[in-house]
């Protein structure tokens, strides 16, 4: 078993930092350590396999998205990055840790779909992943098989209100899976749309012509999510089920979920990159010289990004320090322009939804450390041991300890640097909707279960490597 030593940086957590050494042996975290520890007597630099200098950098625990959809069937086609090429570019960025969406489509059986995702997912993957079940229509055979899949280590479910015909459940139904969830202890996520009102609304714009983008986001009013959040909320509290509302991006949406909370709910809240720093005006509506007014399929995705009229954007990372929302995903469902998105060059109901961001999640959090919108503590716990808690996976990830698994990065604060395809990305993908972001700071050394996936010298790791995380129930709980 190979022994690592990461010395003199600062190890940072939920919690706190402090100057310490980290001893990884294996895949697991043996200690954490005063700097320039000794062992019986010697220097434990010369004792151990490999020494990493992290001397003026941030050792964290490595980032834990759990909210991406690789190679996903969806919008008449399927999601750009396959798990080998998406959790390739998640270790670049400097997450470890990925929670994907088995699918289910009406009339398919969840247990034959999670069989499949975990066929697709076995010898791709570059870091460890776990699934949630995405549940359509809600058989009985499903209610039954929630079980199954809790006692497998699928220990969420997510269900729609939005996306009619294709994923949407009605209240009966969600009904329904809660009661499984209430009982069973499942963490019960939602996709919070009206989606009976948006398809009005998208008929009627497309009847008066309007095509482009931008009416992606103006069919989707900040309404329709408040009320269908509200709606999901009632369900929780009928029925006892803990609730995770995914891709918030509305200010009112954040107002329900926070008025749950302090009526002691189990409620919680996702928020993603692009709803903290994109907005309709300036990038749903944008032009350019490639696609003109097509530009702004970049940046179709549901929820949908919003205006900044109605102050979304600041409205997000507020909550995000007030603990309204507890954790940062990025929804990462890339479709190429060319061919994908073009789908909807017609109609923007016809784009498909989704953004890729696996890669970047880290450095924006931490831009956001940079710009004073929320402590380095919070940049960890919101993209890490949140996550990891969340979704029954803390001990063993988002956090530096002893017995961890060693899934450590080390970031650079002095280091710099530039996302998209410019900055040559690393997800299967021909744009990025981060073009030109620059970033202070930088994922100098990766490791996942001990072994050193992304270096100095970039992308060390290798397909296969990543294995499956059985999780178990929520540890978020109150
Ligand atoms: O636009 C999105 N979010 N695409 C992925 C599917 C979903 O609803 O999460
Ligand atoms: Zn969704
Ligand atoms: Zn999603």
């Amino acid at each position: 078993m190979t022994t690592t030593l990461i010395t003199g940086g600062t190890v940072v957590s939920a919690t706190g930092r402090g100057l310490a050494d980290v001893l990884v042996d294996g895949e697991k975290i043996a200690a954490v350590l005063e700097p320039g520890s000794q062992l019986l007597g010697s220097d434990l630099t010369r004792a151990v396999d490999t020494v990493i200098d992290a001397t003026g950098k941030y050792v964290i625990p490595g980032g834990v998205d759990a909210h991406t959809h690789m190679e996903m069937p969806f919008g008449g086609t399927f999601a750009s990055d396959t798990f080998e090429t998406g959790t390739r570019a998640a270790a670049w960025g400097g997450t470890t840790s990925i929670v994907d969406f088995v699918v289910q489509y009406p009339d398919q059986n969840i247990l034959d779909q999670h069989q499949l995702w975990q066929e697709k997912a076995a010898g791709a993957c570059a870091i460890d992943y776990g699934f949630h079940q995405i549940l359509s229509d809600v058989q009985s055979s499903s209610l039954t098989a929630m079980d199954e899949l809790v006692a497998e280590g699928v220990t969420s479910f997510k269900l729609f209100t939005a996306y009619k015909g294709v994923f949407l459940s009605d209240d009966g139904q969600i009904f329904r899976a809660f009661q499984k969830g209430a009982e069973n202890g499942a963490m019960m996520m939602m996709h919070a749309e009206n989606g009976s009102i948006i398809d009005v609304l998208q008929q009627q714009a497309l009847e008066a012509g309007h095509t482009s983008p931008e009416w992606h986001g103006l069919t989707r009013p900040w309404q329709t999510e408040e009320e269908a959040t509200h709606r999901v909320i009632s369900i929780a509290d009928l029925t006892g089920a803990p609730l995770y509302v995914v891709h918030v991006s509305a200010k009112q949406a954040v107002e329900q979920i926070a008025a749950a909370r302090d009526r002691g709910m189990n409620v919680f809240g996702e928020t993603c990159p692009q709803y903290l720093y994109l907005s309709l005006e300036e990038h749903l509506a944008a032009k350019s010289a490639e696609w003109g007014d097509f530009e702004g399929a970049k940046y179709v995705c549901s929820t949908p990004i919003r205006s900044r009229e109605h102050g979304h954007q600041d409205a997000m990372w507020q909550s995000l320090r007030t603990n309204d929302i507890q954790m940062v995903s990025t929804d990462h469902c890339p479709f190429c322009m060319k061919e994908q998105k073009e789908l909807g060059r017609d109609s923007f109901a016809k784009i498909p939804n989704g953004m890729g961001s696996v890669e970047n999640r880290m450095d924006l959090m931490y831009q956001g450390v940079v710009d004073g919108r929320i402590t380095l503590e919070r940049w960890v716990e919101i993209t890490s041991t949140t996550p990891a808690r969340m979704f029954g996976m803390y001990g063993r990830k988002g956090v530096i300890q002893p017995g961890a698994d060693a899934d450590i990065v080390v970031y650079d604060p002095k280091g710099h640097t530039s996302i998209g395809v410019g900055g040559a990305h690393h997800m299967n993908l021909d744009y990025s909707a981060w073009e030109g972001f620059e970033i202070d700071g930088h994922v100098d050394v990766v490791l996942s279960r001990g072994s050193v996936v992304v270096d100095e010298s970039g992308y060390v790791g290798r397909a296969g490597h990543g294995r499956y995380i059985k999780r178990g129930l929520s540890q978020y709980l109150s």
